[in-house]
């Protein structure tokens, strides 16, 4: 598991192993717009402020993966303990 923090409102949401970011962050009513919900499509990335995303998508290429700035809150999770989003 590990934390997401939105930026916006300084909240910080905890992600367990069996969720999603996005469903995470649906349960506190935070909501962001998704299409395939598999990693593909990328509807649903969202600007990373701090913190090291773990990609699962199939969607960003190496070197977008690499810049670590984006990620896909349907799939992605995190190897940091804490992700910053800019939302
Ligand atoms: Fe399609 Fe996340 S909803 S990549």
């Amino acid at each position: 598991e590990f934390d997401v923090t939105i930026a916006s409102t300084g909240r910080t949401i905890r992600v367990p192993a069996d969720k999603s970011v996005l469903a995470a962050l649906a349960d506190h009513g935070v909501h962001i717009a998704t299409s395939c919900e598999q990693g593909v499509c990328g509807t649903c990335v969202t600007r990373v402020l701090e913190g090291e995303p773990q990609h699962r998508d199939l969607f960003l290429s190496d070197d977008e993966r690499r810049r670590n700035d984006r990620f896909t809150p349907c799939c992605s999770r995190a190897n940091s303990r804490t992700l910053v989003l800019d939302l």
